[in-house]
């Protein structure tokens, strides 16, 4: 950032703007005593929305994240830290490690990270110009209404205090309370369409009509309170049923299509261009970004979304939680084809079998029998130990019987090449096994396992049944193991 804007003493021209803070006094959404996590940039607006806070009596605590990203990045935090010293709010600085990958996304993890750890009401200092050129950014980007109804005041966690506030108004603010900001200079380059939007398209724009950007807010509120009453209209037709969504007037299935969506993806995209699309299919998935699938089955449509990976030790989802699910009904259906007019005992492998055998058993629609057999392979290390003892044996005797194991894994083979010895030797009418997953390139044994759901690169595998000294069974996807950190 550039050197400090906004000045004290006798050169202020704008006065103070008298009724800024009531305006935000009056959304209700700061008050006096209630906590609130304040983002604190350090741009003009966070020290506006920050300054606001603190003399509405809002128990605040600012959030600077550092990224180190720009050269002043010190400089801003150490504006941060005198702000805060000035106006009396407790501040916290967060210096995260840079990670690989995209590096917006990246930032605003980091971000909303670090302040939902300070708590649950966080502000930003979003204002009215932000919202007027988002709204023609998007206009252009994405077609669609869902486009136009910008951001709201209140979002989940998040609030916007000064949404109806123009960045000339919080500029005013600062000036007359004396209070400096930093300059982003990438604001101020053309090198990003928001910034072109910025100075060329809504000067233009001004030109035409100098309410240019109270019409388009205006627009926008319209557009948002008419948007209630569309979504009554979608209340009352709402239906996942294929049949029914297709006789539907266009419009009506669009936004049907997009509420489901919404209802399963916290970020989906929008789906106006591929309802007909979506709405066409009988039987399958498509994949439309952003890790949402449409999934039509039996007459109806759904959205499966990716389960979020909250935990440090999970390094990445292997198999979707839908994904196994869909699986396990492929293998139900197969083992109820080729199980029928038998005499069908399911043998589950404690523990981690347990999960896999409960939502496959019920998926089976020919009579059959489940018995448990614990045995010790591993303990808590994540290598084989070859050694593999009886626990728990089977309540009752196997002779005579078709018998189907059910294992979560096969690693090595060591395990189940063990009790296929040993099960065979109790003369069963036939031996044959059903694993969920499968470690190909680990394996030391040649096991034909009759029914595989998935197999799985060389990584430890948790959840879904499968632990790490005895935890992450809960998970319903099954996860990769995180490395442990070098020492
Ligand atoms: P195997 O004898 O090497 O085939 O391994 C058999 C048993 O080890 C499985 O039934 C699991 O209980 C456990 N196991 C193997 N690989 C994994 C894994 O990736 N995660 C969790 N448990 C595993
Ligand atoms: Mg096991």
């Amino acid at each position: 950032m550039g050197p400090p804007h906004g000045s004290v003493g006798p050169e202020r021209r704008c006065p103070p703007e008298p009724d800024l803070l009531e305006r935000v006094r009056a959304t209700g959404l700061l008050v006096p005593g209630a906590p609130v996590v304040v983002m604190l940039s350090g741009g003009r607006d966070s020290v506006c929305l920050l300054d606001v806070a603190m003399r509405l009596g809002a128990e605040v605590v600012a959030l600077h994240v550092n990224y180190r990203l720009r050269e002043d990045a010190d400089s801003d935090e150490a504006a941060c830290v005198a702000l805060c010293e000035r106006v009396g709010a407790a501040l916290r600085v967060e210096r995260p490690a840079r990670e690989t990958g995209n590096l917006q996304a990246w930032a605003r993890d980091v971000r909303h990270r670090a302040a939902a750890r300070l708590g649950d009401r966080i502000a930003t200092g979003h204002t009215a110009s932000d919202q007027v050129e988002g709204l023609l950014y998007r206009l252009a980007a994405s077609p669609g209404r869902r486009a136009l109804l910008g951001m709201g005041e209140r979002d989940g966690p998040l609030i916007r205090p000064l949404l109806r506030v123009t960045r000339e108004e919080t500029a005013a603010h600062c000036r007359a309370r004396g209070l400096q900001w930093r300059e982003d200079p990438t604001n101020a380059t053309d090198a990003y369409a928001r910034n072109r939007v910025r100075h060329g398209l809504l000067e233009a724009l001004r030109e035409v009509h100098p309410a240019a950007e109270a019409n388009l807010l205006r627009t926008l509120e319209l557009l948002r309170e008419e948007g209630a009453v569309l979504d009554a209209a979608v209340d009352a037709a709402l239906t996942p049923d294929l049949e029914e969504l297709r006789a539907l007037l266009p419009a009506l299935r669009r936004l049907i299509v997009q509420r489901l969506a919404d209802e399963a993806h916290p970020r989906a995209p929008a789906l106006a261009a591929r309802t007909e699309e979506i709405l066409a299919l009988d039987e399958g998935s498509i994949d439309l970004g952003r890790g949402l699938r449409s999934v039509a089955r039996r007459g109806r449509v759904g959205f499966a979304a990716p389960v979020p990976v909250r935990h440090p030790d999970i390094a990445e989802i292997l198999v979707q939680a839908d994904d196994l699910q869909h699986r396990i009904r492929e293998l139900g259906a197969e083992i109820s084809r080729d199980y029928a007019e038998r005499d069908l005992l399911l043998v589950c492998v404690l523990k981690g079998a347990v999960f896999f055998l409960s939502d496959l058993m019920r998926q089976i629609d020919v009579p059959c029998e489940v018995d448990f057999m614990a045995v010790a392979s591993y303990g808590s290390s994540t290598d084989s130990s070859g050694v593999v003892r009886i626990l728990k044996d089977l309540d009752a005797a196997i002779e005579g019987r078709d018998v189907l194991i059910v294992e979560d894994i096969v690693d090595s083979g060591l395990t189940l090449n063990y009790l296929l010895r040993n099960l065979r030797a109790r003369g069963p009418a036939s031996l044959e096994v059903c694993a969920l997953l499968t470690k190909p390139e680990r394996r030391q044994v040649e096991l034909p396992a009759r029914y595989v759901g998935f197999e799985i690169p060389n990584r430890f595998a948790i959840g879904y049944g499968l632990d790490h000294a005895e935890r992450f069974r809960n998970l319903p996807y099954v996860a990769a193991l995180a490395e442990p950190a070098e020492p």
